[in-house]
């Protein structure tokens, strides 16, 4: 349902680019759904993983005890990472693979935090086969993260045209999915059955939530998506110390302040973060409080704008100017 939700959405958001004229729409998707059907065919790929990875995620679920599955589950940053410097040619500093670490490190606490120490484990449960899950999955989110977003930053197709044809195929693997798994009870309850308030309420967030994803995807990249979902993981359990009671131990602080200093640390431009790096090196060789200028060079400041190119500055400057410039 989500799938269906998500492609009328952008059905919608097409037409009203089209100014509302049905025709213009239909010789639009013509040409770029079916005459450039390589295309359309591309968007089966991260289709496929994704769903692949929804299920994953529940045979995790199911074998894992919770707080190990969330865990566990983050070292999708890093696969993510690692997807884009292999796909993308993406030159990470020796720093910002730091702070992808300490990122790592900070929401798996608080997301251990949140999950709690849970009870006995249930004698169904598989830890093994849960491991294997989540790894396959972390694979196949990194993966599936990039190949999208090198199809969306590589191609003229709009983020609305390339979520139409993902949901296109979303719509038809879930369809089979679903006559495969619950085709009986389908014919007997009807579509529409169990579709209670909260269930409306999940499929309008998967929904919307994909849509997000693919925006930021397109405008920033995966492994920013990865910092920012990390980041509001942090804000949302803030969120329900207030509007739950929800009760936080020092750990908690602890992997908050890990997410914050990742954000700045990855954050920095290139010339800072060389700085820093030169003089943590410069601080272990020679004691504290000997900060070297590397020989030769501005100081860190001027090596930023010096060179004048967009890979030095910082990420959220650069963020702007791209979508300013969309
Ligand atoms: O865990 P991960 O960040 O890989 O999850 C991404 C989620 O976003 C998946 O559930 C996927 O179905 C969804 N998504 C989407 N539309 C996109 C990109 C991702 O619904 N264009």
């Amino acid at each position: 349902m989500a799938e269906v939700l998500k492609g009328l959405t952008c059905l919608l958001l097409l037409f009203a680019q089209k100014r509302g004229n049905v025709k213009h729409l239909v010789l639009f998707l013509h040409e770029a759904v079916l005459v450039q059907y390589v295309d359309t065919l591309k968007l089966a790929v991260p289709s496929l993983i994704y769903t692949l990875q929804n299920n994953l995620q529940y045979v995790a679920i199911s074998n894992l005890p919770a707080a190990t599955f969330q865990v566990t589950y983050q070292l999708k940053i890093l696969t993510t990472a690692l997807f884009s410097v292999l796909m993308l040619n993406r030159s990470l500093s020796r720093l910002q693979w730091v702070s992808l670490l300490l990122l790592f490190t900070g929401v798996a606490i608080v997301q251990a935090q949140q999950a709690g120490g849970g009870g006995p484990r249930p004698l169904d449960q598989n830890p093994g086969v849960g491991l294997a899950a989540v790894v396959a999955s972390c694979l196949s989110s990194g993966f599936a993260g990039v190949y999208f977003e090198k199809i969306l930053k590589g191609s003229s197709g709009s983020v609305w045209l390339r979520n139409l044809q993902l949901g296109l195929f979303g719509t038809a693997l879930g369809l089979v999915g679903l006559w495969w798994a619950e085709g009986t009870a389908v014919a007997h309850h009807g579509f529409f059955f169990g579709y209670t308030p909260a269930v409306w309420g999940v499929v309008l967030n998967q929904a919307f939530g994909g849509l997000l994803v693919a925006v930021v995807v397109k405008y920033a990249d995966n492994i920013l998506k990865g910092f920012a979902t990390s980041l509001s993981i942090v804000l949302s359990t803030v969120a329900s110390i207030r509007l739950f009671g929800f009760h936080v131990d020092p750990l908690f602080a602890l992997g908050a302040g890990l997410v914050i200093g990742a954000v700045y640390l990855y954050s920095l431009p290139r010339g800072a973060a060389k700085a820093i790096a030169s003089a943590s090196t410069s601080a272990s060789a020679s004691g504290p409080c000997t900060h070297q200028q590397p020989p030769g060079q501005p100081p860190p400041s001027q090596l930023s704008s010096h060179r004048g190119d967009l890979s030095t500055q910082p990420f959220l400057p650069k963020l702007l100017t791209k979508v300013k410039g969309s």
